[in-house]
């Protein structure tokens, strides 16, 4: 009997205090700490976030969702203040990837449909090269292809094309990139 209470103790109330706790410090604390090493190292080792080489998370980005542990961002990117990102599944960002301030990516929702607005999750996975404009929100189950650009304040619901360049609500493609070749950023790093 014990040991039932113990375990339900544990999974009803435990769990999602240090999931809790853990999301706190992260957004309330953690992330505006003003030394980069201090941030990465609780991103890394508390939260089980994948961060490449030569990748800058500034301050104030902020992190929800069960499957935190899931987010991974590749080599030279840059995730700049007030990112958010909610993994209730995958986010995958390749190599050198930019964003813009207050990007927002979304992997989960509700069914419009079900009467107990039931969960929905799918994974978010953005190429190499990728620019992703200021605000600009991406939505669950998106794939943005190899060198794209997101513009500023679009609502990204379905894949985007490698070397397109989308925008607007919905967003659409507004014409192809004019480069396939491209630099690590940040320049000069
Ligand atoms: C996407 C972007 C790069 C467009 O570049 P561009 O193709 O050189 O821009 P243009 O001015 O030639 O616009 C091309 C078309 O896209 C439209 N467009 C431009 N920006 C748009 C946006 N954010 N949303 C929707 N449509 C946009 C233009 O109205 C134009 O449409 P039209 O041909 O019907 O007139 C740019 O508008 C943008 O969104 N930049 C992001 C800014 C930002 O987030 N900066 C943060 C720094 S990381």
């Amino acid at each position: 009997m014990l040991k039932q209470i113990r375990s339900w103790l544990n999974i009803k109330l435990a769990i999602p205090l240090v999931g809790f706790l853990r999301t706190w410090i992260l957004n309330v604390i953690i992330g505006n700490v003003p030394l980069a090493a201090v941030r990465n190292a609780y991103y890394r080792h508390v939260c089980g976030i994948s961060i490449g080489n030569n990748t800058e998370i500034w301050t104030g980005v902020r992190f929800t969702g069960g499957a935190m542990d899931r987010i991974s961002i590749g080599d030279h990117c840059t995730i700049p203040h007030y990112t958010f990102f909610v993994a209730g599944d995958s986010i995958v960002i390749g190599n050198n990837v930019v964003f813009g301030h207050g990007v927002e990516l979304y992997t989960s929702d509700h069914d419009p449909d079900d009467p107990h607005f039931s969960r929905r999750d799918a994974p978010i996975t953005i190429h190499d090269n990728v620019w992703i404009g200021s605000s600009a929100i991406i939505l669950k189950g998106v794939t943005i292809g190899e060198g794209a650009v997101v513009a500023a304040g679009a609502v990204v619901t379905r894949d985007v094309d490698a070397f397109t360049i989308v925008g607007g609500n919905p967003a659409k493609l507004i014409r192809e990139r004019g480069t396939r070749v491209f630099k690590q950023f940040p320049y000069g790093k």
